[in-house]
């Protein structure tokens, strides 16, 4: 064992050393996974959280216990804090990690997610497996109370994305052809997983906070009751297309064959979210907490994060710039003169070579080409 801090927690783990291969090391072989290249993940949550407030939370795949422990410390979490891992080893982890930091109030369990997640009523529940969330939302959504919070944790990328379509379909239910926006398109098809898995309960969904990092996605979402509720959330269900020809990019809830810019054939991908991805209010009281939360570990590149959020919300799909230029056969222009053309343009926090923009393609494309 090593003792490592995060954030405001001390946190034993498993000492990464004794479990590398060859000099390398990977989570997935150690006795109990912590990941270091979470915590970017794990420091964004525990300021959701701390904005959420809830009196109870459900750990539901606790590992270390690392979430949980800073969810009290940091979060402000005024009730108790429910810890569950399947893993008998993690379980003994928990325990020592939990006196370690003092925490009072509460329960360590070992269950599957799944049965206890149907078993329990929280404020807050956070999920985050290896892989997909897929097998475990339906239970996750129904352990929460009125206008509780589900935070979600994917990596299973491939799938989400579109390069494994058949992945998609199975796990999504979401099929089609890949597009130059995908990463926005995975966190759509996880949305609208959610959105389909919390109407069968009679919840509506409301995205708070979600986001693409590295190699997965992040999001929080709010949970509304009634039936009314579910339904409209269920409108913000659509497809995502993309004009094979011209590249326009756009989202609809009605099927559609041929590009509305040029009438070439679209490249079409969903079910998927074609709703907010954030809410503004969030984000705000996400970045007044930042401002007082000192231990957070990068608290530049969270800025930045929010700060995009903010900037992108409510816009259509990323494009591509290299993409698009391609297409044009012109000179990449460099991203901030597109910006400053457009009068009203952002980069994407999805991919670097992204912009999004509320003026019309034919704007965007006169930029390309002035600028080239
Ligand atoms: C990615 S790790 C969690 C990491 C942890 N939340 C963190 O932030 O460091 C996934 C954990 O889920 C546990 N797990 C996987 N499937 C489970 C299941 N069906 N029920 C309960 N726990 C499960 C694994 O034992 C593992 O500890
Ligand atoms: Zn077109």
């Amino acid at each position: 064992m090593t003792e490592i801090t995060e954030g405001k927690a001390k946190i034993l783990i498993p000492d990464p050393v004794e479990f590398s291969r060859e000099g390398k090391f990977d989570p997935a072989w150690s006795p109990v996974f912590y990941n270091p290249r979470m915590v970017f993940n794990r420091d964004v949550s525990v300021l959701a959280v701390s904005v959420i407030s809830p009196s109870s939370v459900l750990d539901a795949m606790a590992a270390t216990g690392i979430r949980g422990i800073r969810f009290v410390l940091e979060g402000g979490v005024n009730g108790e804090v429910i810890f569950n891992d399947k893993n008998p080893v993690a379980i003994e982890l928990i325990s020592k990690n939990i006196e370690l930091n003092r925490i009072t109030n509460y329960k360590i369990m070992r269950a599957d997610a799944n049965s206890i997640m149907h078993q329990l009523k929280v404020d807050y529940t956070d999920l985050d497996p290896f892989g997909s969330p897929a097998p475990f939302l339906f239970a996750a959504l129904s352990s929460l109370r009125r206008k509780g919070v589900l935070g979600v944790t994917a990596t299973d990328l491939s799938a989400l994305e579109g390069k494994s379509i058949t992945a998609c379909n199975r796990k999504y239910g979401a099929s089609g052809k890949r597009l130059n926006y995908s990463k926005e398109a995975g966190l759509r098809v996880l949305l609208a997983k959610i959105a389909r898995e919390a109407a069968v309960q009679e919840k509506g969904i409301l995205p708070l906070i979600s986001f693409y990092k590295d190699y997965y996605y992040r999001l929080f979402v709010k949970t509304v009751d009634g039936a009314k509720r579910a339904d409209k959330a269920l409108e913000q269900i659509g497809m995502l297309y993309e004009c094979q020809n011209c590249g326009f990019s756009f989202m609809d809830k009605e099927c559609q064959v041929k590009c509305p810019m040029c009438g070439g054939e679209v490249n079409a991908y969903g079910p998927a979210w074609i709703g907010k991805l954030n809410s503004i209010d969030f984000l705000n009281r996400m970045k007044e907490r930042l401002d007082k939360a000192p231990q957070i570990n990068n608290p530049n590149s969270v800025k930045r994060l929010l700060d995009s959020l903010i900037s992108e919300n409510g816009m259509g799909p990323y494009y591509r710039i290299d993409v698009l230029a391609s297409k044009l056969k012109v000179n990449m222009p460099p991203t901030h003169r597109l910006i400053d053309c457009l009068e009203d343009g952002t980069r994407t926090h999805f991919d670097e070579r992204g912009i999004k923009t509320s003026k019309s393609f034919d704007q965007l494309i006169e930029c390309m080409k002035n600028l080239a």
